[in-house]
């Protein structure tokens, strides 16, 4: 520890403005690395996946492409976002092109809104024109179905389509979640399809295909199939030289049934602990594995709790503060990018899941997406949902290639209700790193209607020549209107930004507070700090 504690008495803050005083607990936060530097990240770090079947609800149809969603694009690719976008999830295993299809994408759905058929046309690939400049694309490949010529297909329309936006392809999703009789619990017996597919498809789509691969695809649950990158990579997936890059799915809670569902709170998915735990213990391994082979992993699905969320805990500010942490969580641990996973509930993802569709079988639209991206029976008008602004929060912290690293809990704050991470750059000339910002996260909850007051985190960030305080706020833990959550004093329920940007000063050697429920950017204005 380089600080001191100063206190860690509860004291009286001059500042009133709400009528009762405040407590803020002063503390020490050490600016020494708690964990190794990660990796210089890429535009590319802050990524998405949507489901293929509400590709249309999302982004509309080339002639009409959907605005809301689109303006949340902009406002990432304005702070320099370049996001690889997968159309990826359960539905892309059940994904066939039709060359003559006039609309991007067409479900067929049993009358529960079961979707066993999604059927994409060019207009699909098309459509890709529409984004942002540098947006790239995972080009998806049912696997599901079992049949080379279904995927083969879908591979060949996607890059005589669209070659030069396609980084990466895939093929299936979730694998684990086959039925057992495909591979009979053997990694060997997937690895030997997976390559047989993966073959075929190089060799019809001439060979600048090769080595771009996507591979694993796994979720974390426990199943007899182990494929995830830790499996797959000593077991010889690689064999061919076709793979580009590992992926593994991260959902540490969920509604998929009645047991989990009960676990999916608020207090439990902002305890800060469990969090990185999850990430060491589930994710961190098949990490590691790809690392060691001298390759990139990504998190190429993931969201804060499967089966479509939990309505008045995924759609509240607190899925803000879950997605700032667990991306930053990610960035330490150097995933190359991560696909937060957008869509609709599905229904044959399982039968006693939480969700449901909306009751004329219309998308029941997921509670953890950046918006409802049209009106729906459901979840009623097209909005922006509280989350989005952790987005720019995570874009602004890694911008122009930072370096992250995770800092110490300060004495006296409890482990699982606090997050802070350090950002670096090379200084002048590329020499050694240089302390520039700091992300400083309060995920104590603080809710609507409770009696006491919030309290307040003073920190003594050492010696500092002034910095630029950039706040991700709302007024409580469980709000759901996203014009009451801002960033930077902006709020983005409808797209457009709204109110005047907010940059507070910190003075020179000026302690920062972060309320409960709260975050964080400092900047430092002195050009870069040595640490
Ligand atoms: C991330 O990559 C950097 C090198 O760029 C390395 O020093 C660090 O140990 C890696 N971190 C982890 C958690 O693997
Ligand atoms: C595979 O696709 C064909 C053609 O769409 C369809 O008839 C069949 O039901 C699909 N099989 C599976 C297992 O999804
Ligand atoms: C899996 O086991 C079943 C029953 O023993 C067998 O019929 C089937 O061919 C096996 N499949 C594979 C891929 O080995
Ligand atoms: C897979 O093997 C090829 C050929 O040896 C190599 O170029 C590529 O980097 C490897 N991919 C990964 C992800 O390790
Ligand atoms: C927070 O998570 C940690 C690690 O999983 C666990 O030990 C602790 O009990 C959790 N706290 C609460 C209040 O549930
Ligand atoms: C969400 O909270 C509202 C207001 O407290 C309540 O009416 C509604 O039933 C809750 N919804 C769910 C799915 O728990």
């Amino acid at each position: 520890m380089k600080f001191i504690l100063l206190s860690a008495n509860c004291v009286l803050a001059a500042a009133a403005a709400a009528g009762r005083p405040k407590c803020a607990s002063v503390h020490a936060l050490s600016r020494t690395p708690a964990s190794a530097i990660s990796q210089p990240h890429v535009p590319q770090f802050v990524s998405y996946s949507f489901e293929p079947a509400f590709w249309t609800e999302f982004f509309g149809e080339p002639d009409s492409p959907r605005e809301l969603t689109f303006s949340l694009l902009n406002h990432l690719h304005e702070r320099g976002v370049r996001p690889i976008i997968r159309a990826g999830g359960i539905t892309m295993d059940s994904m066939v092109f039709d060359p003559s299809q006039k609309l991007s994408v067409v479900r067929t759905e049993n009358e529960e809104g079961g979707i066993y058929r999604t059927t994409i046309g060019p207009a699909f690939y098309q459509h890709w024109d529409n984004f942002p400049e540098g947006t790239s694309f995972v080009s998806t490949l049912n696997f599901g179905n079992n049949s080379v010529s279904i995927a083969r297909d879908l591979a060949v329309a996607s890059y005589q389509l669209q070659r030069d936006k396609i980084t990466y392809y895939e093929l299936g999703n979730e694998p684990t979640n086959y039925p057992t009789s495909r591979w009979n619990a053997s990694t060997e017996a997937y690895i030997s399809q997976w390559q047989e597919f993966t073959e075929e498809i190089d060799a019809a789509i001439d060979d600048d295909s090769h080595g771009r691969w996507w591979a694993s695809s796994a979720t974390t649950d426990v199943t007899p199939l182990k494929v995830r990158p830790s499996d797959l990579i000593p077991a010889g997936v690689n064999s061919t030289g076709q793979v580009g890059l590992y992926s593994i799915h991260s959902y540490a809670f969920a509604t998929c049934e009645p047991p989990r569902a009960a676990r999916a709170t608020i207090p439990n998915i902002l305890n800060h602990t469990d969090l990185v735990r999850y990430a060491d213990d589930e994710i961190y391994p098949s990490a590691q594995a790809a690392l060691a082979s001298g390759a990139q992993w990504v998190v190429g699905e993931f969201n804060s709790i499967a089966c479509s969320g939990k309505p008045n805990v995924s759609d509240t500010f607190a899925q803000a503060l879950w997605t700032a942490d667990v991306e930053l969580l990610y960035a330490v641990r150097n995933a190359s990018s991560v696909h937060l996973h957008q869509g609709a509930t599905l229904a044959f993802q399982s039968d006693q899941q939480l969700n449901t569709p909306g009751d004329d079988g219309s998308p029941g639209f997921s509670s953890y997406s950046l918006l409802y991206p049209v009106d729906s029976t459901k979840r009623g008008e097209a909005r922006v949902l509280p989350v989005f602004v952790s987005q720019l929060l995570v874009a602004e912290a890694l911008a122009d290639g930072g370096r992250i690293a995770a800092l110490e809990t300060p004495r006296g704050v409890r482990e699982q209700e606090f997050s802070a991470y350090a950002v670096f750059y090379p200084g002048e000339g590329g020499g050694e790193l240089r302390l520039a910002k700091l992300v400083i996260l309060n995920m104590k909850p603080y809710y609507a209607g409770q009696e006491a007051a919030p309290s307040k985190l003073s920190l003594d960030i050492g010696k500092h020549g002034g910095a630029t305080v950039k706040r991700m706020t709302a007024p409580f833990v469980d709000e759901k209107d996203a014009a009451k959550v801002t960033w930077a004093g902006q709020s983005f329920r409808t797209g457009e930004a709204v109110g005047e940007l907010a940059l507070e000063r910190l003075g020179r050697d000026k302690r920062v507070s972060v309320r409960d429920s709260e975050a964080v950017l400092l900047t430092f204005e002195d050009d870069g700090l040595k640490f």
